[in-house]
């Protein structure tokens, strides 16, 4: 007994210990913490459970069955983040570069299947020089028994991916199943094919920051949410978002008790929307004048801009936001601003997170750059969302809500269930403009006439009461009372259930 437990502290401080002291100061001079420290960051004090310390591989080729690292480059366990439970894996760059072994999987699984057991999210810390290529096809079947499990938890558990050094091949795609990604900025890296390869093939001259790098993703390809400066503001942000999602598909988010009155007015909001209907406002102003305490979370700041996505809370209850952003292409939606949204609703209804939309939209973007990438299929990616959506659904239309994006944009025809609008709201088929100009070709040479049309036809739609008198909106509500409406809203709503025929799943245009 005396010697296993002897044994037992030496197997402990050597697994502690990861790919040794020379390489945990590696580690630490790249800017990196190690995986064991990031998890102290990222759970409560002392709340973490540790599975599988002495785990190690099984390969024998290439010299390595001499070569056993207890853990094999993965820390597994779980612990709580502000008291509710978590299950988590941390890769250690430290050992075999964090690459995934047979063994390293099945750590994974592990922990996401009790996981998925207990009703937990998963939350990742990702350091990995990819499949151990050592191990051969057998690392390469522990990456696809990590991704079906992604899967498997997709919508059942909230799955975050922190991605904190070099995430290559196909290793990239377990964070790309998960419902968000965080990047560290010049020391974590996402790509299918690294820049070698990209020069060999496409005779691409780039660097890894420029091909996969936190800035990259964050702005040009939307694959990751937010980029942050270090390993501890990641973390720390980690912690902040979990606070805004609820533990698995069957609970709420935790209630976060506020002193900010829902009924609070915010009379600024009056004035928000400039006469000039073609003058910008900037839409974050009124999210942060409606949430509680100006707490909101936005995701994909960077990306996409022409559309603003987060969470925040109205009396103390998650809510996701979704608002076009004037300020940018004049909130048109595009196809990045569409699949960005998208794929934030979904999150959102998989989880019953009630949304709250503000629509001022002049449009979809017109072009042969987004007619040729698409955008009839990936605008239809916003419509099904919305559609599909069974969370509650409250809808504010602040100016402009014209054409097909007037649909998509959570109207009460896609079953937006409270659907308001300011006295500034505009709904029509498309701007005063664009409409005369077609419907008055004629009389395309007498500027006087055309202007006087514009006129009228402004008149006639630029207000919310034909959309009023049809019961399309249910009300129109003073700016200033914004708050307290959705808050009304979303109170009345809280119980709301939808039964959905039975089908295998729908077909989202992909
Ligand atoms: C085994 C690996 C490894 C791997 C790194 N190491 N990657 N061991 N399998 N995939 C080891 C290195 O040999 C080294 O060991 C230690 O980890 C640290 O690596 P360095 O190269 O010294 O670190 P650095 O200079 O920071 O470079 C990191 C790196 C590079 C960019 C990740 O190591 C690299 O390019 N690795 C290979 C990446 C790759 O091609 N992976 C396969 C991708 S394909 P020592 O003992 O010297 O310290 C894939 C398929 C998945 O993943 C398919 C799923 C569908």
């Amino acid at each position: 007994m005396h010697e296993i437990v002897r044994q037992l502290d030496e197997k402990r401080a050597s697994a502690r210990m990861g790919g040794g002291a020379k390489r945990i100061a590696a580690q630490h001079a790249k800017g990196k913490l190690t995986a064991r420290e990031r998890l102290e960051l990222l759970l409560d004090p002392d709340s973490f459970e540790e599975w599988d310390m002495f785990k190690g591989h099984r390969c024998t080729d290439f010299g390595m069955a001499d070569d056993v690292i207890p853990g094999d480059g993965v820390v597994t366990g779980y612990g709580t983040i502000n008291g509710r439970l978590v299950f988590v894996f941390s890769q250690d760059f430290t050992v075999f570069g964090g690459s995934l072994s047979e063994a390293h999987a099945e750590k994974i699984c592990k922990i996401m299947d009790q996981a998925m057991n207990v009703g937990a999210p998963v939350i990742g810390l990702n350091d990995s020089g990819g499949a151990r290529i050592q191990e051969g096809v057998a690392s390469l079947g522990g990456y696809a028994d990590v991704f079906l499990r992604n899967v498997e938890a997709s919508g059942v558990v909230p799955q975050i991916s922190l991605v904190m050094g070099p995430c290559a091949g196909g290793a990239v795609y377990s964070p790309a199943m998960t419902d968000f990604i965080f990047m560290v900025k010049d020391s974590s890296y996402m790509f299918v094919t690294g820049p070698e390869v990209v020069r060999t093939v496409t005779h691409e001259s780039v660097t890894p920051e420029e091909l996969g790098g936190a800035v990259t993703h964050t702005t040009k390809s939307g694959v990751a949410d937010l980029a942050f400066e270090n390993d501890v503001e990641a973390l720390m942000m980690a912690r902040r978002l979990f606070t805004f999602i609820p533990s698995n598909n069957r609970e709420s988010p935790p209630i976060v008790p506020t002193e900010d009155p829902v009924d609070r007015k915010e009379a600024s909001l009056d004035s928000l929307v400039p006469d000039d209907p073609n003058r910008p406002y900037d839409v974050k102003e009124l999210i942060l004048k409606v949430v509680d305490e100006w707490d909101f979370f936005e995701l994909m700041p960077d990306h996409a801009k022409n559309i603003v996505i987060g969470f925040g809370r109205i009396g103390g209850r998650s809510v996701g936001f979704v608002a076009n952003q004037p300020l940018v292409l004049a909130g048109c939606l595009d196809i990045k601003s569409a699949i960005k949204a998208a794929r934030f609703v979904r999150f959102c209804d998989a989880y019953n997170i009630p949304i709250v939309t503000f629509v001022d939209v002049p449009g979809f973007m017109p072009g042969t750059a987004q007619e040729y990438a698409g955008i009839i299929k990936h605008g239809a990616k916003l419509l099904y969302a919305y559609a599909e959506c069974t969370a509650p659904k409250a809808t504010v239309i602040t100016r402009k809500a014209y054409g097909g994006a007037y649909d998509v944009m959570s109207s009460k025809h896609l079953r937006g269930d409270v659907n308001f609008a300011w006295p500034s709201a505009e709904i029509a088929v498309m701007g005063p403009k664009g409409a005369v100009e077609i419907i008055f070709r004629e009389e395309k040479g007498d500027p006087d006439r055309i202007a006087g049309r514009e006129r009228e036809y402004r008149e006639k739609f630029a207000n919310p009461f034909i959309a009023g008198h049809r019961g399309f909106i249910d009300d129109v509500i003073m700016p200033r009372e914004t708050r307290k409406r959705l808050a009304r809203s979303l109170e009345m709503l809280r119980k709301k259930k939808v039964e959905r025929p039975w089908r295998k799943h729908g077909n989202i245009p992909l």
